[in-house]
């Protein structure tokens, strides 16, 4: 009788941590809470061994807070995972009609192996049409922000353009051209940088590539999503406050 209550209460207790926070542990698998979906997207797994999953902390009014813990071996260069946010609240604006795209990113690494292979960005998609999903047939481009390179990587394409100075920051523009979408990379100018707490309007970026390299203001920003992505090592990140908002 008493090992049998035990157990219950035991069990009642899980159920309450359970509802505290939320594990997502499958290649896949989402969650939507407030105004955001986060996913423990490891799209990249047939390229290395290891395992990953992520945890919601909580939302709250515009923000949310979440974890991914990692670990990641074989092929340095190639992507594993982009454990992420997708924001459903800022997209379908147009890029001439964007007044603003005021975005908080608050991180840390609480643990990290040495030499570790990993990025913390926005991956944001632009398309022709009103809404589409990110990284699809309907991207025309894919438009990321590093906030972070760790190890030595890069992002894919090569470098256009050096010491571009957008949202109190110095930045490389990398280019590259898939079958489907062109991506741009705004990365740290001197190697090595952590940007661990950025608050920015994310337009600058948008009205650098309008006037610079050709991107039509009649595009659409469909969506915009942040995260790190797993290249090789082993870490835990907090991303402690994450908000964006679209305004136009
Ligand atoms: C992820 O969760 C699975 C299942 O609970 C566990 O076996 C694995 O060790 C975890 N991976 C990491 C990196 O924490």
């Amino acid at each position: 009788m008493f090992s049998y209550l035990k157990g219950l209460l035991l069990a009642l207790a899980a159920v309450q941590f359970v509802g505290a926070s939320t594990l997502l542990t499958g290649q896949y698998t989402c969650v939507t809470s407030g105004n955001y979906e986060l996913c423990n997207n490891q799209w990249g797994i047939a390229n290395g061994v290891g395992s990953q999953n992520a945890t919601l902390i909580s939302t709250s009014g515009n923000s949310i807070s979440w974890l991914t813990t990692y670990t990641w071996a074989n092929n340095p260069n190639d992507v594993k995972t982009y454990t992420n946010v997708l924001s459903n609240t800022a997209k379908g604006v147009q890029l001439s009609a964007i007044t603003s795209a005021e975005t908080t990113y608050d991180w840390y690494y609480n643990t990290q192996s040495s030499g570790l292979r990993a990025d913390v960005s926005y991956d944001i998609w632009f398309g022709t049409a009103e809404s589409g999903t990110a990284a699809s047939s309907s991207s025309s481009y894919e438009i990321m922000v590093w906030l972070s390179g760790l190890g030595g990587i890069q992002p894919v394409g090569s470098s256009i353009v050096t010491g571009i100075s957008l949202a109190g920051y110095t930045w490389d523009l990398w280019k590259a051209t898939t079958e489907t979408w062109e991506t741009y990379s705004f990365i740290p100018h001197t190697t090595g940088t952590s940007i661990t707490s950025f608050s920015a309007d994310l337009n600058v970026f948008f009205k650098y590539l309008t006037a610079n390299e050709g991107i039509s203001t009649a595009q659409y920003v469909q969506a915009i999503q942040s995260g790190t992505e797993a290249f090789t090592g082993t870490a835990e990140i907090t991303i402690s406050t994450f908000s964006v908002t679209l305004s136009g």
